[in-house]
């Protein structure tokens, strides 16, 4: 079950076990087709470790803006079926259709967040935010 590879990743105490989780997402759920882990560092978001096929040039988000901005500052899931009917959405890849964006949060406080980006229209589902919410929570200590 991933969530137990997950949790094995991270219980091997590596320097690179973010970027191991990010690895692994990529690589067992085919439609997520772009992972990145942004963290909180004064208003912004920057980027940490990520895994796809191209870089973003987004690698620094102003709290509040775009769908990672909104969820840093709502502290809440943002799942967006269709990226282009959504006006906040700041454009990465031409392929990504939709996205999902998940709260890291410590002690209360949002510290990162996990993005990701689907080639597929309406990819995420509630299994995959259930999942995934989990994900976000194993991830916290480790940021
Ligand atoms: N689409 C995001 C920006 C990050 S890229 O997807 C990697 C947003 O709207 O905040």
């Amino acid at each position: 079950m991933a969530e137990n590879k997950i949790k094995k990743i991270l219980f091997t105490h590596e320097t690179n076990i973010l970027q191991d989780v990010v690895n692994f997402l990529y690589e067992n759920f085919e439609k997520y087709s772009w992972i990145g882990i942004y963290v909180v560092e004064g208003n912004d978001l920057v980027l940490g470790p990520w895994k796809g096929l191209q870089a973003t040039e987004h690698t620094k988000i102003p709290i509040g803006k775009g769908i990672c901005g909104s969820a840093a500052a709502s502290g809440k899931t943002e799942i967006i079926p269709d990226v282009n009917a959504d006006n906040r959405y700041l454009s990465c890849f031409i392929s990504t259709k939709s996205e999902i964006v998940l709260p890291i949060k410590k002690d209360g406080k949002i510290i990162a967040e996990i993005d990701i980006d689907s080639d597929k229209k309406d990819a995420f589902t509630r299994g995959d935010k259930e999942f995934l919410e989990k994900v976000a929570d194993m991830l916290s200590k480790h940021i």
